[in-house]
């Protein structure tokens, strides 16, 4: 797919769902006794995977009607905390529910699960979960120790208090799960704080978790209660927008109903360092502006405007990671075009995601021109006010796919994208809603 140099981006848009919020919704949903509706979940590959996986352990789900932003009204007829029917899972390309889903099927009474997916999911490493579900007692297995397959048998799980090495939702997730199934507490100590939409949501479903800086204690239920959850339209989606309003002269564009909670827009603050001015509802002169906040459910979700601004090089250090970690590789890119240098350090998680991003985004972006090196843990771009253009290859991953099409946007010759199909793991409309901001 190639995407060739523009005009303005104008206008508004909804953002698809949210990827991580519609997972958690089914899963929890497929946990809960009672019907949980989904308003608007997002119609993707991934998350229709965790649609069929909690399908194939038991849950009736329902679909209904289609909306305008890529969302589908869901119900789902739970299954209870104790009642997931043996299954063989296969997740598709989805790590979020590789990693979550074990936690809920590690606490049953008994039977044997198996989850597997595509080629870039068995490259993830699952140790991460299996470690300390090994420590509550937990029966799994994965291969070389590692890696997917996973198999899994129930067993009768114990809370443990457990220091997390590496900041991240899905792990914490995990144990939050089993923790609902374990005996005793379970504690949870995250590095860093990381999106909290599974305590989010456990709480609105009578869960009780209590928090105490970057503590994190849950005690066992007897069950969750279903109920109404309306998706947020997703940040990490709508960043591509943010990141070629930024970039395009003469764009301005208003994305509507997205999910602000506060773990989630690190992206926004990196932003100011790099010079793009922030307001709030009555500061509609800066670069960009939060406005119309509302909490509609447990998530907060706001109108976002964004317009084209001139940047600076930032530094991103470990302690920015986790609230921006989907977005690190529009940071590159906009850094092409930054005055200075632009520096991540501190993300060598990027190397576990769908593809290693580091390797993804140094190799992209430097085809297409930039100043930019690969380091252990990040990279750093030199800002050269521009990119020539060329061919870039997504190597199977949705961020990278969109990605190459802004950089194609914003720069001189345009872009080809090789494996631009990766785009339906998050974003099956992106081409479509990125047409109408082209006008
Ligand atoms: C996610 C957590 C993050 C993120 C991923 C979605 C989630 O991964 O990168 O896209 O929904 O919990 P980690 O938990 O590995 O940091």
């Amino acid at each position: 797919m190639r995407f060739e140099p523009c005009g303005p981006l104008r206008g508004e848009l909804r953002p698809p769902p949210d990827k991580s919020v519609s997972h958690r919704a089914a899963l929890l949903g497929a946990m809960a006794e009672g019907p949980t509706r989904i308003t608007g979940y997002l119609d993707s590959a991934d998350t229709r995977a965790t649609l069929r996986a909690v399908a194939g352990v038991g849950a009736e789900v329902r679909e209904g009607e289609a909306d305008d932003r890529g969302g589908v009204f869901v119900e789902i007829e739970g299954v209870g905390l104790r009642g997931a029917r043996p299954a063989e899972i296969d997740v598709g390309n989805a790590g979020t529910l590789l990693r979550i889903m074990p936690g809920w099927l590690a606490g049953q009474a008994g039977g044997e699960w198996v989850l597997d997916g595509d080629e870039s999911i068995r490259r993830r490493p699952v140790d991460r979960i299996a470690e300390p579900l090994l420590r509550m007692g937990a029966d799994v297995e994965c291969r070389d120790g590692r890696l997917p397959p996973l198999r899994i048998r129930g067993s009768s799980l114990r809370g443990i208090d457990y220091e997390m090495p590496v900041a991240s939702a899905q792990v914490k997730s995990c144990l939050l799960l089993a923790g609902l199934l374990a005996e005793g507490e379970t504690a949870i100590i995250e590095p860093l704080s990381s999106r909290d939409h599974t305590e989010r949501m456990l709480a609105a479903m009578g869960a009780s978790l209590r928090r105490e800086g970057q503590l994190l204690v849950i005690a066992p239920a007897e069950r969750l209660e279903a109920g109404d959850v309306p998706v947020p339209g997703d940040f990490s989606s709508a960043a591509f927008f943010v990141a070629a309003a930024l970039l395009v002269p003469g764009s301005e564009v208003d994305l509507r109903e997205v999910g602000i909670n506060r773990n989630r827009i690190g992206l926004l603050s990196i932003l100011s360092r790099m010079g793009v001015e922030m307001g709030g509802a009555h500061e509609r002169g800066r670069a960009m502006t939060v406005h119309e906040i509302r909490e509609p459910g447990p998530e907060p979700i706001a109108a976002v405007n964004v317009r084209h601004a001139e940047m600076r090089g930032a530094t991103v250090g470990a302690e920015d990671v986790p609230a921006a970690i989907d977005e690190l590789p529009l940071v590159a890119l906009l850094g092409c075009f930054a005055e200075g240098e632009t520096i991540v350090e501190g993300a060598a998680e990027l190397r576990a995601k769908e593809s290693d991003r580091i390797a993804g985004v140094v190799d992209g972006l430097a085809a297409l021109g930039a100043d930019i090196e690969a380091r252990p843990d990040g990279f750093a771009v030199r800002g050269t006010a521009g990119l020539r253009g060329g061919r870039i290859d997504a190597r199977g991953d949705h961020r990278l796919a969109m990605a190459g099409a802004i950089a194609g946007l914003a720069s001189r010759d345009g872009v080809e994208v090789d494996g631009f199909d990766a785009v339906e793991v998050s974003y099956p409309t992106f081409e479509r809603d990125l047409r109408a901001l082209l006008g």
